[in-house]
């Protein structure tokens, strides 16, 4: 495994690798990694010739100067772990390497990112098809490998393939949970004790709702999530939205789309967490 950080570089061994016809796998990460990323690294490599993984903690798609500052980062443990799990390169560039220039394009998403993460975290899509764009351009996959946590992300990320007239294939990985059913995520190293406790609740919640079903409308739906996570005082729910799972569009009606999504953001003390799962 090498670990690279001037992006010639990374050009210059991936054409390499190209050109001999071998394909390549690309895992973009914030590093801080868990077993989730670890997840779409296994299926990168079991997909592809060659993996690269990029550990870049992408400015621009902060939308609060806080939660960038703190956001973990542990780039030695990164390194064992990826080391371990068959990676042949790591991309870790610096942030004058990345934008050596402020980016100022702007992307139409459309409807896509007006609702949930979009609406509750304005620029951050923008952010994240900037450092995307940018590491494809660099990358030149075939594949790449994001995680449904983050499912709106992943949303953006196809549209910004059409956008760009990429022929990457994007390759969703599904959800990894700790025992309690908590979505991993790198956030959660952050999370005090006793509101880790608590986090637990709010893949309980979505399940017991997916349960629930039809039994109760949309409207009544949303409000019983809502409710019960919210009874918990380490807990507040930012939204959850029952939406088309392509459009990500808010449905008002159980058959108002063949695949619903319900898509969650809480507060949990100082960090934010989401989930999701299918409804429909
Ligand atoms: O999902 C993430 O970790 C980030 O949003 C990504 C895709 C690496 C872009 O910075």
């Amino acid at each position: 495994m090498e670990v690279i950080a001037k992006t010639s570089e990374v050009k210059n061994v991936l054409t390499e690798h190209r050109s001999k016809g071998e394909s390549i796998g690309f895992v973009p990460t914030m590093g801080a990694l868990h077993r989730g990323h670890i997840s779409l690294v296994e299926k990168a490599v079991s997909d592809n010739n060659i993996v690269v993984v990029s550990i870049f903690v992408n400015p621009t798609q902060f939308n609060d100067t806080t939660d960038l500052k703190n956001y973990p980062r542990t780039p030695d443990r990164d390194m064992k772990i990826l080391e371990k799990s068959g990676v042949h390169y790591i991309y870790m560039p610096s942030e004058q390497e990345i934008y050596p220039d402020p980016d100022t394009r702007v992307f139409d998403f459309g409807k896509l990112d007006k609702v949930m993460e979009g609406e509750h975290r304005p620029g951050h899509f923008n952010g994240v098809a900037q450092v995307v764009s940018k590491l494809f351009d660099i990358v030149e996959p075939h594949r790449a490998y994001f995680g449904q946590k983050d499912f709106q992300q992943l949303a953006i990320i196809r549209q910004l393939v059409k956008l760009l007239n990429l022929k990457i294939e994007i390759v969703p990985c599904p959800i990894v949970r700790e025992n309690d059913g908590l979505a991993m995520s790198s956030r959660n190293l952050l999370l005090e004790p006793s509101i880790r406790q608590s986090a637990p609740l709010i893949f309980k919640t979505l399940s017991d709702a997916r349960n629930k079903g039809v039994e109760l409308s949309v409207k009544e739906l949303i409000s019983w999530v809502v409710t019960t996570i919210n009874k918990d005082n380490n807990l507040t729910v930012e939204y959850f939205s029952l939406a088309d799972s392509i459009t990500l569009q808010p449905i008002l009606n159980w058959n108002d789309s063949e695949s619903i999504i319900g898509c969650i953001a809480v507060r949990a003390g100082k960090i934010r967490l989401i989930d999701n799962a299918y409804f429909k």
